[in-house]
């Protein structure tokens, strides 16, 4: 993939599970990597392994976003990209509306969409200062219809998607892109036991099994690059056709 080579570019999320597997893909490609993560010793090493740094955060602190900004800027001397990739599911999955608390519902929305609002807000003036820019969101595609059991969670992912049309409307005038990428099921550590693995054991995906992360690595690496340089405001389902299928 064309479009990477020496962009600077956070992953937050990027200790384990679909956002190392971005970090990996993207330094592959040339791109100088910060990785930052509530798990600093997975965080590390895995910056350590793809030639990046690592940076202590939690996605919902405005001022742990302001020091993950200046550390960059400190290293690297300028950001390109940002993956706002760090997100959580809480209460047990199939837990229906009535049952579920309010302080699940609202530490999801907290989470991952709140925490994606301060990574956009955080990073648009060191892009515009850069000349634009690249931002992928980690949305789901619990984000695309009404999947039950899963309130807190579906409705973050439904205001990323939300979310990134409105900042991609916004930054498009200082060349920053804004996009949104929805996995389907995807076997990393916050799924894993939960979700069937190996071929032919998830029908409802047309290709009928889950996906890996590394699979979705490749659609974030490239609406980072430069290969995307005319895609913003999109969101693209990387999910084995399960959202394909008709209703019924
Ligand atoms: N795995 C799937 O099936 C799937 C499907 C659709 C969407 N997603 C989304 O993909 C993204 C990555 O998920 P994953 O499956 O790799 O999960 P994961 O649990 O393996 O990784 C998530 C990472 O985010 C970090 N994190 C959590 N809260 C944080 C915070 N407040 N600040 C900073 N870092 C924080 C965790 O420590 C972890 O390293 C999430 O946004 C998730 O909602 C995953």
């Amino acid at each position: 993939m064309t479009g990477l080579q020496d962009k600077v570019v956070i992953v937050t999320g990027g200790a384990r599970g679909i956002g190392a597997a971005t970090a990996a893909r993207m330094a592959k490609g040339g791109a100088k990597i910060v990785i930052t993560d509530l798990l600093d010793e997975l965080g590390t090493k895995h910056a350590a392994q793809i030639g990046g740094m690592f940076v202590h955060h939690d996605v919902t602190s405005e001022d742990d976003w302001q020091r993950v900004i200046d550390t960059t800027i400190e290293h690297y001397g300028r950001l390109d990209g940002l993956v706002n990739n760090a997100g959580i599911a809480t209460g047990a999955p199939g837990t229906p509306i009535e049952d579920e608390t309010l302080e699940s519902f609202e530490r999801s929305l907290k989470v991952n969409l709140s925490g994606v609002f301060l990574g956009l807000k955080a990073v648009v003036g060191p892009m515009k200062a850069a000349g634009g820019g690249s931002i992928v969101n980690i949305a789901s595609v619990t984000g695309l219809s009404g999947f039950p059991g899963v309130s807190g969670y579906g409705a973050s992912k439904w205001g990323v998607r939300g979310l990134t049309k409105i900042a991609a409307t916004e930054f498009g005038a200082h060349r920053i892109r804004v996009n949104a990428v929805n996995p389907g099921a995807t076997l990393t550590p916050m799924n894993e036991g939960q979700v069937p693995v190996g071929e032919g054991n998830f029908p409802p995906a047309p290709l009928a099994r889950i996906g890996a992360p590394e699979e979705i690595a490749e659609a974030v690496s490239f609406l980072i690059s430069d290969a995307a340089s005319y895609t913003t405001g999109a969101d693209i389902s990387v999910d084995g056709g399960w959202t394909a299928r008709p209703a019924g």
